[in-house]
């Protein structure tokens, strides 16, 4: 199928390999719109990206036209690739900085973005440049990743631009992806809930939020329509999510109890706090050198009681956090909640779980099978447990054009 793809040229001298990008997604009957930077205009010949592309290569934010040419160009991408990404470019976008056109384009789409870096190996491996492609892969941006061989220096290295072939499959993966979930309605709870002491103290747990909000946001870009009911978290919602703020666990019951008849794939990957103060105090608690006692009562189980209210149309995930992972006990966690596919993460070992970028998953399936799905970032896992829901759920309501593959069959339950 055929898409609107904004290329995007930066400074370096594997510019002029955009050209044969740009012939092959024309070839696949793309429409490809060239935006480079200043630096890149020196790397590439304009009049003939031109001529491939059928369209003039813009560089300048500003015209004469009175038109917003950054946010025309976003809106009427489908997705944006950057190829090559030097490490200037990289880290302009890290930073969100948007003095010239590429960049603003960046800041103010709601497609997809790709990056192809192109460097020498020891600006690639650089930490600065590290931690930058960290962010941008934490907000979503896929990278294709160079390749290995002679680099512009005359030395043999990783950096140079990955092959068109490569951008291309990369391409396909995120064109396919878009279409996939095009149809289906997705629930996510994400973050922590806060149960009131008084006005201004309450309990809750480290959950950053990020594991849910990475999948609402993979959810939204293979085409779904999401849901994300958030408790407090310092994150900002995916573009083009449909977003409910919560604070208690109470709160997430009900907003989740009227969200779920309406959804048919639901996430449950909020950090619901188990017990909530009995009592809480209308106003401040002043000190009295006194010991403080509070009385805690369970909070609802959320997951259990939505997979009371599931029918055969929906699946249910649950996610578990443990601080001793033992499968035995996991596939009981998941049948007594009553779930589709539970997901467990030690929040015990350092570097991953709460607040970290990284997590590392196990999945558990109702028919007994435990399978890792490995440590990555929680933007690489997300991608990674949709994939495992399309091969172990039924996906409803999907576009007429996707066939469900022969394993896309809900396992029965155990
Ligand atoms: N969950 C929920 N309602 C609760 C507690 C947890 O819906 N009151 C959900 C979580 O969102 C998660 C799953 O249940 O999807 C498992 O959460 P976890 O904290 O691992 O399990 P608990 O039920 O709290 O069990 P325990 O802490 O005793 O292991």
């Amino acid at each position: 199928m055929s898409k609107r793809i904004l290329l995007g040229i930066t400074g370096s001298i594997a510019a002029y390999k955009a050209l044969d990008i740009a012939r092959l997604l024309r070839q696949d009957g793309h429409d490809v719109q060239i935006v480079a930077t200043r630096n890149a205009l020196r790397f590439f010949p304009r009049l003939n990206a031109e001529i491939f592309t059928g369209h003039p290569v813009y560089v300048d934010l500003f015209d004469s036209s009175g038109s917003v040419r950054h946010v025309e160009l976003a809106s009427h991408s489908d997705l944006i690739l950057i190829a090559p990404a030097s490490a200037d470019f990289l880290s302009k976008m890290a930073l969100g900085l948007a003095d010239d056109l590429l960049s603003a384009i960046c800041l103010s789409t709601n497609s997809p973005i790709l990056v192809a870096p192109a460097m020498e190996e020891n600006m690639y491996f650089h930490p600065a440049v590290r931690e930058n492609m960290k962010t941008l892969l934490s907000r979503g941006i896929r990278e294709i990743p160079p390749e290995t061989g002679p680099l512009a220096s005359g030395k043999d290295g990783t950096g140079r631009l990955a092959s068109p072939d490569a951008v291309k499959s990369a391409i396909l993966s995120v064109i396919e992806h878009t279409q996939t979930w095009k149809g289906v309605r997705v629930l996510v709870s994400a973050g922590p809930t806060h149960e009131p002491i008084d006005p201004v103290r309450f309990i809750g747990n480290r959950s950053s939020g990020k594991m849910g909000y990475a999948l609402a946001a993979a959810c939204a870009s293979r085409g779904a329509a999401v849901t994300l009911v958030s408790g407090p978290a310092n994150l900002l919602p995916p573009p083009g999510v449909t977003f409910r703020s919560i604070t208690s666990a109470r709160e997430l019951e009900m907003e989740m109890g009227k969200a779920f008849p309406s959804h048919d794939i639901c996430f449950m990957t909020a950090a619901v706090a188990d017990y909530r103060v009995k009592d809480p105090l209308a106003g401040k608690k002043k000190k009295d050198g006194k010991v403080w006692t509070l009385a805690l009562v369970e909070n609802p189980d959320i997951l259990s009681s939505l997979s009371r209210m599931k029918t055969s149309q929906q699946y249910l995930v649950g996610f578990a956090a443990e601080t001793v992972l033992d499968p035995k006990k996991l596939l009981e966690k998941l049948r007594k909640k009553g779930a589709d596919m539970l997901l467990a993460n030690d929040v015990s070992q350092p570097g991953i779980g709460f607040s970290s970028d990284t997590n590392e998953l196990t999945m558990c399936l109702p028919d007994g099978q435990v399978i890792s799905l490995g440590r990555h970032p929680k933007t690489v896992l997300a991608e990674k447990i949709l994939d495992a829901v399309e091969k172990w759920g039924t996906l409803p309501n999907l576009v007429s054009d996707h066939e469900p593959s022969a394993h896309a069959r809900r396992p029965p339950r155990g």
